[in-house]
């Protein structure tokens, strides 16, 4: 059968580790797939850098992500930002192709405008690395979870401030020499202030409360508190406690509403989360008639980050294949975010 021809836009930290192991995994890939992959470019901002230590074909590298887009069956988004990967999404739904984005800072400001193009172009969109890494989240969410009543989600979504707390926890770092090795470890995003202020998890609090609440939550709508006050003190009068501080992403339903939080709480070291160290990630989700569910796994970095992302391609290629697409956006309800006090 013909290739599946795969774009790449973005080749810093997750999109070199996609390249790499789209390669790697070419054998299996195609045969879950039922047909080769082949990536027909990789968009890059800027031309000549030495990206040698990547790895990639540096034929494959191109400055034209508006033309790699129209070539393509499959668009893997792992630029970040709001644009230019928004206009270059829409455009590659134009064009008939399935997107898969780990970008959830742009699902969460404009999530249903992507659904709406996807849902008009009859194509995929898919994003199961845009939250919690290589953790099958979103999935579960979305499909094994759809026939429950989600409660309530909970946990720590930023590995970047959940490797920071865990620092200054176990060696009394402080708050600039951990975040420096967070960000020499890839965990961090391109400007870390995203991290430290919550707005990461955030926009992955509005995502998870999204799925799971079958409601729209923006970024916008959620109650945010980074880490930038935690100071080695309060880590160190926490452990006085026998407790650690984390920064927790809360979403919960409440009588005709939701409510979305995320900021930093001093939990007992005692507490399942309290263990979940590094630039791990770990949920807790809370339904119906499920009880009590626990993800765990690690939420940033390259390599972890891009299994999430291959899975997706698998899943959107598999479609492509069968002739067929995925879920798109369930029907929603609009559900009030009430303001903190509310909850
Ligand atoms: N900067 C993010 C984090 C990357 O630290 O969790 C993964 O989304």
């Amino acid at each position: 059968s013909r290739s599946l021809r795969v774009a790449l836009l973005g080749c810093g930290v997750v999109g070199s580790a996609v390249a790499r192991l789209l390669t790697e995994h070419a054998d299996d890939m195609r045969a879950r797939v039922g047909a080769p992959l082949e990536i027909v470019g990789i968009a890059v901002r800027r031309a000549g850098r030495d990206r040698s230590a990547t790895g990639v074909d540096a034929a494959l590298f191109t400055t034209d992500a508006d033309d790699l887009v129209t070539r393509a069956d499959v668009v893997v988004e792992v630029i970040g930002g709001i644009e230019p990967a928004r206009s270059l999404i829409l455009r590659a739904m134009e064009h008939g192709a399935s997107v898969v984005t780990a970008n959830k800072a742009l699902l969460a400001e404009d999530g249903p405008t992507l659904y709406a193009a996807a849902a008009r172009h009859g194509v995929d969109l898919y994003y199961e690395a845009a939250v919690a890494g290589a953790i099958p989240l979103l999935r579960p969410l979305r499909e094994s979870l759809a026939g429950d009543e989600v409660h309530q989600v909970l946990g720590i979504v930023n590995g970047t401030t959940n490797y920071v707390l865990d620092k200054m926890d176990r060696t009394g770092a402080s708050f600039a020499d951990a975040l420096e090795q967070a960000q020499a470890l890839g965990y961090a995003e391109a400007d870390p202030t995203a991290d430290v202020e919550g707005f990461d998890a955030a926009a992955k609090a509005a995502i998870l409360a999204s799925l799971a609440f079958h409601s729209r939550v923006a970024g916008k709508d959620v109650h945010r508190e980074g880490i930038t006050d935690v100071t080695a003190a309060d880590v160190a009068a926490a452990r006085e406690m026998d407790s650690v501080i984390k920064l927790l992403a809360i979403c919960e339903r409440l009588d005709g509403g939701i409510s979305v939080r995320v900021h930093p709480a001093m939990i007992p070291r005692s507490h399942p989360l309290a263990g979940v160290g590094d630039a791990y990630n770990a949920v807790f989700v809370e339904a119906d008639a499920a009880g009590q569910l626990m993800f765990y796994g690690r939420g940033a970095g390259g390599d972890p980050t891009a299994s999430a992302v291959l899975g997706d391609i698998v899943a959107v290629a598999q479609h492509r294949v069968a002739g067929g697409l995925g879920p798109g956006e369930s029907s929603y309800a609009d559900l009030p975010v009430r303001p903190m006090g509310d909850a």
